[in-house]
């Protein structure tokens, strides 16, 4: 599976528009939620359906859905909201996981503070979000959290990510499918994805 991409033309708008250092804290995070919603038309496009038997105005029919319920977002505090938001409007049965990791800032790697989700994650589909995959540290150690419980089977979305951060999760975990925005050039010195856009969790709540 890999890599997507959801080079969506809207997508891809909206993103140039986050990027822009310009963009308000209202705007990005608006934009955000707006690209999640449009990405999770992607990334949901191989869920399960079954049939129901409804009543249309004029006759009895058998239509399809989802089940909302069997698909946990997780999201990786606290930058993962943003996206979180985005797919809970287009999925709101969906349960809800949260984990908290923080980056320490010498070594970059991920340390978990916070951790909670749904029970039964055997019947479930996970979907782990964050924006921002830089090295890749927070999201294995997320999804390595997530595979403990044995979930039915695990993705990973992200906005932005580059080729540093999709070799650390590929290595380590090949079975989980990776969707993102773009693939940007690299990381920083700081560890932050060039070109970018700069410390999300800071630019969706005005934190700096
Ligand atoms: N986290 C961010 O918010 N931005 C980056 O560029 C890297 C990690």
């Amino acid at each position: 599976m890999g890599v997507v991409v959801i080079d969506h033309p809207l997508v891809q708008h909206k993103l140039t528009l986050m990027r822009r250092k310009e963009a308000s804290t209202n705007s990005f995070r608006r934009l955000l939620t707006e690209i999640a919603a449009l990405m999770a038309y992607e990334v949901l496009r191989d869920i399960p359906l079954h049939d129901v038997e409804i009543e249309t105005p004029l006759e009895t029919t058998v239509g399809k859905v989802i089940d909302g319920k069997k698909l946990v977002f997780v999201s990786i505090l606290r930058a993962g909201s943003g996206i979180l938001d985005g797919m809970l409007d287009v999925v709101p049965g969906a349960r809800v996981g949260h984990i908290g990791l923080y980056r320490d800032p010498k070594t970059l790697v991920a340390v978990e503070y916070y951790f909670k989700m749904p029970s039964d994650l055997a019947e479930r589909d996970v979907v782990v979000v964050d924006p921002m995959m830089a090295t890749g540290h927070s999201a294995v150690a997320a999804v390595e959290r997530i595979l403990e419980l044995g979930p039915r089977s695990v993705r990973f979305v992200c906005l932005l990510t580059c080729p540093e951060g999709i070799a650390t999760l590929q290595g380590a975990h090949p079975e989980v499918p990776i969707y993102t925005a773009a693939v940007d050039r690299g990381l920083d010195e700081h560890g932050y994805i060039v070109p970018g856009l700069g410390d999300a969790g800071d630019r969706m709540f005005g934190t700096k």
